[in-house]
């Protein structure tokens, strides 16, 4: 039987909230810290700050038991053996990761550590900064005997946050000796050895028992670097799968059908090849850039990166080019937009391909009316209502009477809208889907003049 282990998770945004629950629900005590007070006591009262599948239910199993919530990191890291970081590493003016939060909190943990810790990083952070906080730490007067620091990057995506912990494919953690691994590898035992996924209450996914997560343990520096190198990796994967959908717009081909074949290759794999307005996300956007630039400053050549980049921006300009064919000219003209956050799944819309197009038609004074199923909140915030900007509550209403319609996110309600309901609201029946979720006979069959990416109109 495993044994709980006490942890501090210190940040609750989503990877380091997500970590907190997931570690509660495999049977550790953990203490989820964050500096922002209002968080903390929202939390303590039953609140879920985000829209994340299963969080819920993990944070009301365990709250009070396994989880618990502090602002105080200090009284924190005293109880704890293993401290996890997950505060939020943005991105600089220069493209570099900003470590200031990182930095702060490892300068905290070190003036609480009076025995053995293995301090950990989970928040992406650049090769090397390992060494950064075992520095800090010992600056900070901590004998060596008295820490370890480890990397455990997160790969889970937003919107299956919880369901990518649990199931993970591989868990990676990167220590410099087997004290600090053993504590690591205490810690996902529950899963590594199967031993969770027989509760009944077991997070359903697609491994089992008999297929529990792999556990991959490498030197700290491998760790740090498997993490940017697989979102980078994931991202090169959606630009290079977007330039072959705009190969296909020019010769009549099916980018569907192309990325099915490509993905059939054991070797290629189907996943992250879906053509569509490029990604966004808190993530690859940041990452990418910070790869590159950790690339750039080791003397190494990654232009490749940029050009990963490159791409991803011109896939939006590309979309709103199809928007402009479509409609022609766009003031006075009414656009109903369906989806705000960066994908399906979540209510987040950092770095959001869906607000860039927003962004532009308004620009182009448009009158745009949207809705997105869990994002209209925070887009209030950065685009408030106005004449020109409207947010409704259903899909059809941001269809009544609008020129065109346009899909931005891969919501899956928005795959099964009533297409005939759809006709007779629309003022047009113009469809402009940046996410490939209907078949162009379908629509044609309906109707619609559908444009959508990477497919014959
Ligand atoms: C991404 C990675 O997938 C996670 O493994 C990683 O842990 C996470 O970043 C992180 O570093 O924290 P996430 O940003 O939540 O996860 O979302 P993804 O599902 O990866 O999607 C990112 C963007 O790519 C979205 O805008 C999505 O619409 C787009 N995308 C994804 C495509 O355009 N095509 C695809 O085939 C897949």
């Amino acid at each position: 039987m495993s044994q709980p282990v006490s942890i501090a998770v210190v940040g609750s945004g989503y990877v380091g909230l997500v970590a907190a629950a997931c570690f509660a629900e495999i049977g550790h005590k953990v203490i989820c810290v964050d500096n922002d007070e209002s968080k903390v006591k929202m939390l303590r009262e039953g609140g879920v700050p985000i829209h994340e599948e299963y969080l819920p239910e993990l944070l009301a199993r365990h709250r009070g038991t396994n989880i618990e919530f502090t602002s105080d990191l200090r009284s924190a890291t005293k109880r704890a053996q293993a401290i996890f970081i997950a505060v939020g590493t943005p991105q600089s003016k220069t493209g570099s990761a900003d470590l200031s939060y990182v930095d702060a909190v490892a300068s905290e943990i070190a003036r609480s550590i009076d025995d053995y810790k293995v301090i950990v990083e989970k928040s992406t952070v650049p090769v090397y900064t390992n060494e950064w906080i075992r520095r800090v730490v010992e600056r900070n007067g901590v004998a060596r005997e008295l820490f370890d620091v480890a990397s455990n990057p997160e790969f889970l995506r937003e919107g299956t946050a919880v369901v990518d912990f649990i199931h993970a494919d591989r868990i990676v953690i990167g220590v410099e000796n087997d004290k600090a691994g053993q504590v690591l590898r205490d810690i996902y035992a529950p899963l590594t050895s199967g031993e969770y996924f027989k509760l009944d209450h077991a997070v359903p996914g697609d491994l089992t028992a008999d297929t529990p997560p792999a556990l991959l343990q490498t030197s700290t520096k491998a760790a740090e670097l498997i993490k940017h190198a697989s979102n980078a990796f994931l991202a090169m994967k959606i630009s290079f799968i977007n330039v072959v959908s705009n190969v296909c717009e020019a010769v009549g081909a099916d980018v569907e059908q192309v990325s099915k074949g490509m993905g059939m290759d054991s070797r290629i794999g189907p996943k992250f090849l879906k053509a569509g307005i490029g990604y966004g996300g808190s993530c690859f956007p940041k990452d990418v850039a910070a790869f590159r630039y950790v690339a750039e400053q080791l003397g190494v050549d990654f232009d490749l990166l940029k050009e990963v980049e490159e791409i991803n921006e011109e896939q939006k300009s590309r979309f709103f080019q199809k928007v402009r064919s479509a409609l022609w000219t766009f003031r006075s003209k009414k656009v109903g937009v369906l989806g705000l956050a960066f994908k399906g799944g979540t209510d987040d819309i950092r770095e959001s391909p869906a607000l860039d197009i927003v962004h532009s038609l308004l620009k182009e004074g448009c009158s745009v009316v949207a809705f997105d199923p869990a994002a209209i909140d925070r887009t209030k915030e950065v685009i408030p209502p106005s004449e020109k900007m409207q947010y409704v509550n259903d899909a059809y209403a941001a269809a009544q009477d609008a020129d065109a319609l346009l899909i931005l996110t891969d919501w899956h309600e928005f795959a099964e809208l009533d297409l005939a309901k759809l006709h007779y609201t629309l003022r047009y029946p113009i469809i402009i889907d940046g996410r490939n979720l209907y078949d162009p006979a379908q629509m044609i069959e309906a109707g619609f003049t559908y444009l959508s990416v990477g497919r014959p109109a």
